[in-house]
C-alpha cells in the first residue's frame, strides 16, 4: 500500500464534511472517489495533501506519517494533487508554467540544469498531448488542455502518488477521452493515481477500485463492477439525472 487513510475525519462547525473515512491505495493503481456533490470529496483531498488539518484519524504515506504534515513538505515527499478549478499562471506560456515547479524543486533539492529542466518539461508536455501549445500564453488553452495542463504542472514535481480533482469537470465527451488516456498513462509510467471524479463514464473507464462517498461518509468500496450494481450507491446518485452514460 503507498497510502493508508485511518479514520479521517474533518468538521466545519457542526458540519460533518468528511465522516470517519478509512481507504487504502496500492501501488500503481487507479484509484476512484465518487460521491453526490458536497459529500466531502475535494475535503478529503485537502486532508491528505496537508490543505486542512483534520480532526481525527492518520494518513501514512509510502509508510511515513504526514498527517499534519504542510502540503509542501508533502509534496517534497512525492505525493501531489490538481485542483477541482484549475490554476494556471494563466499570463504565462505553457512551458513555463512547467519549469516555475521545477525550478521551485530545484531551488530545494538543487542538481538540475536549466537545459535539463527544459528537456524534461518538453517530454511532460508530449506526454499530456501539449507540445503543440508550449509557447501559447495559458489563457489561450481551451478548457480540456487546462485540464492537461494542470496535470503537466503536477508531473513537473515528479509524484510517486497524484491525486487529480475532477480532471474531466466541465470537458465535452472528447475532451473527455483525451483526459482518461493521460491518467492511464500516468499508471504506465509508475504513478499511482486516485482521482475524484463525478463522470460515470469516466470513472467507470478508468478506476480498478472505487470507493463512494455520501455525506462524508464512504458507502461502499469495491471493482467498477460492484459500484456500479451497489444499492446504496445507485441511491445517493438518483436525482443527479446528469451522471450516468453523460
Ligand atoms: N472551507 C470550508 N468551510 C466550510 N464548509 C466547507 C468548506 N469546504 C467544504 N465545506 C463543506 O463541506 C462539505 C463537503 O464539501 P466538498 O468536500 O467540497 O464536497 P465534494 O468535493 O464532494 O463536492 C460541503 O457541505 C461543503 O459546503
Ligand atoms: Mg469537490
Amino acid at each position: 500500500m503507498i497510502l493508508e487513510v485511518n479514520n479521517i475525519t474533518k468538521r466545519f462547525g457542526g458540519l460533518v464534511a468528511v465522516d470517519d473515512v478509512t481507504f487504502s491505495v496500492r501501488e500503481r493503481e487507479i484509484f476512484g472517489i465518487i460521491g453526490p456533490n458536497g459529500a466531502g470529496k475535494t475535503t478529503l483531498f485537502n486532508v491528505i495533501t496537508g490543505f486542512y488539518k483534520p480532526d481525527k484519524g492518520r494518513i501514512i504515506f509510502q509508510g511515513n506519517d504526514i498527517t499534519g504534515k504542510k502540503p509542501n513538505e508533502i509534496a517534497k515527499m512525492g505525493l501531489l494533487r490538481t485542483w477541482q478549478i484549475v490554476r494556471p499562471f494563466l499570463g504565462m506560456k505553457v512551458i513555463d508554467n512547467l519549469l516555475v515547479p521545477m525550478y521551485v524543486k530545484k531551488g530545494i533539492i538543487g542538481g538540475i540544469t536549466e537545459r535539463e529542466a527544459i528537456e524534461r518539461a518538453n517530454e511532460i508536455l508530449e506526454f499530456v498531448g501539449l507540445s503543440h501549445r508550449r509557447d501559447f500564453l495559458a489563457e489561450a488553452l481551451p478548457q480540456g488542455e487546462r485540464k492537461r495542463l494542470e496535470i503537466a504542472r503536477a508531473l513537473a514535481s515528479e509524484p510517486k502518488l497524484l491525486m487529480l480533482d475532477e480532471p474531466a469537470g466541465g470537458l465535452t465527451p472528447t475532451e473527455m477521452d483525451e483526459v482518461m488516456d493521460v491518467v492511464r498513462k500516468l499508471r504506465e509510467s509508475g504513478i499511482t493515481v486516485v482521482v475524484i471524479e463525478h463522470n460515470m463514464r469516466v470513472v467507470m473507464g478508468i478506476c480498478e477500485r472505487i470507493m463512494a462517498l455520501n455525506f462524508g461518509r464512504k458507502i461502499a468500496e469495491g471493482t467498477p463492477e460492484e459500484i456500479g450494481r451497489n444499492e446504496e450507491v445507485i441511491k445517493a446518485y438518483l436525482g443527479e439525472r446528469f451522471h450516468v452514460g453523460g
